[in-house]
């Protein structure tokens, strides 16, 4: 499984970028809105970082403003993924898009029936919400297990993309479950990277060094 980061937050992005094991970088409207930057300036800063595809949403709702949008966006870097909701009109954007070759990362995907329609469509990637099913006192890891299961079945070629992480416990099952990518906030992988035990094993090895050194 890849790791993206959900971020749009160039220092959280670079600090993570840094430790090597990023692969991509998703945005949504309201991680965008909180830079109080330009949207375009912010996805193309996040692209001059990261190599990797970068996915930014369309504002608009209907299929002509989302083809305009679409290509606006998928014109400011090569990486550049474009978002599209899965609804009506989102389907028959996505669909004119893989015809023009521009990869898109369907989203807000709530069922597994949403991502076959998505992928048959043409969507590059597929983003089911688990945590924002999670939120509603279902369980969003069956659902990613479902999507899982139809697109081995089918053949599908659209990657999955475990998004709405919430905590570690949603990446881990994410992995096994044979997700293509997890996208996952700064704060979640900090708390993957953090381990008591691995505290206490840098402090416990440094004490007795210098103990071993001072005697
Ligand atoms: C994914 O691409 C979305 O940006 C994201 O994971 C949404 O997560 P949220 O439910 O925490 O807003």
């Amino acid at each position: 499984m890849l790791i993206f980061i959900d971020s749009a937050n160039i220092e959280e992005i670079k600090e993570i970028h840094e430790m090597g094991f990023l692969s991509g970088v998703t945005t949504n409207p309201t991680l965008v809105a909180k830079e109080k930057k330009g949207y375009h300036q912010v996805i193309r800063d996040i692209c001059a970082i990261v190599d990797g595809p970068v996915s930014a949403e369309v504002l608009s709702g209907d299929y002509c403003s989302m083809m305009e949008e679409a290509k606006i966006l998928a014109g400011l870097h090569p990486n550049v993924v474009v978002k599209i909701p899965v609804c009506s009109e989102g389907l028959k954007t996505v669909a004119k898009l893989a015809g023009l070759g521009i990869k898109t990362n369907a989203t807000l995907v709530f069922s597994a029936n949403q991502a076959l329609l998505a992928a048959r469509a043409g969507a590059s990637y597929v983003s089911p919400f688990i945590g924002r099913i999670d939120d509603v006192s279902h369980e969003g890891i069956n659902l990613l297990a479902d999507i899982i299961s139809i697109f081995q079945q089918g053949k599908i070629k659209t990657q999955i993309i475990s998004a709405s992480v919430r905590h570690p416990g949603h990446v881990l099952a994410s992995s096994k479950l044979g997700a293509h990518i997890s996208t996952i906030p700064f704060n979640v992988i900090k708390q993957i990277i953090f381990h008591p035990q691995t505290e206490e094993g840098i402090a416990r090895f440094k004490r007795d060094w210098e103990a071993a050194v001072n005697n």
